[in-house]
């Protein structure tokens, strides 16, 4: 069973929709640690409350942003992942870090990517009128939210929608296409081809897009 560290800065609902699937029997790793970059961090609680080893790298005890890289990956090092999951872990990770972790290192982001790189997606796109909205599960690479794409989901915008039903809805999505995505990581099932995710998947040829049933609204 590979192991698994995951970064949060702050509630880790992510985090904790990882390690319920954990629990349920249904995502088979190891949840070796939760480390954060912020002692406040709300999802610390939450992990440590079922057992698993929690830790802080507090970013602004560090004079640069390459001091604290390097010593977030002594901390992640320290318990030998195979792979590193971003969970609303909210610093940018310098192209070193990024490189030593290299096919091993993935992230959500709350949007379907290429669009909404960055921050505030959901009032993005509400502001931009678009019709529908997302998340996206993707390998990290030095350029921000642009790695090759593992899964997505694709969310509707409601008329009546504000920033918050609307993340709320997308959250929701989020916690189901991440712990499918470590399982495929974990199942050995993922190839990054010329930049693209290439899921080797017996049981389906579709690909992975997420398209749910609220479309019928
Ligand atoms: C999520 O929407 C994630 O995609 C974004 O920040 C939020 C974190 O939520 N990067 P949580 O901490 O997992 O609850």
């Amino acid at each position: 069973m590979i192991s698994v560290v995951i970064l949060i800065s702050g509630r880790g609902s992510n985090m904790a929709s990882l390690l319920a699937a954990v629990d349920a029997g249904t995502l088979p790793v190891r949840i070796a640690a939760v480390l954060a970059n912020r002692p406040d961090a709300g999802g610390l609680e939450t992990a440590a409350a079922r057992g698993v080893p929690t830790g802080v790298v507090d970013h602004r005890q560090f004079a640069s942003r390459e001091d604290f890289d390097t010593a977030m990956a002594a901390a992640i090092d320290a318990f030998a992942p195979e792979l590193v999951v971003l969970a609303g872990f909210m610093r940018i990770l310098g192209e070193a870090f990024v490189r030593h972790y290299d096919g091993r290192l993935i992230n959500i982001h709350p949007s379907l990517l290429p669009t909404f790189p960055g921050l505030h997606t959901h009032r993005r796109a509400l502001s931009e009128g678009v019709r529908i909205h997302g998340c996206t599960v993707h390998f990290v690479t030095p350029d921000l939210d642009h790695g090759p794409i593992i899964v997505q989901a694709a969310v509707p915008v409601l008329d009546g929608d504000d920033e918050d039903t609307l993340a709320a809805r997308v959250l929701a999505h989020e916690h189901q296409v991440y712990a499918l995505a470590v399982r495929w990581f974990a199942e050995g099932r993922l190839r990054v081809h010329a930049g693209r995710v290439v899921l080797d998947s017996p049981q389906s040829k579709c690909g992975a897009l997420i398209a749910p049933q609220t479309f019928a609204g």
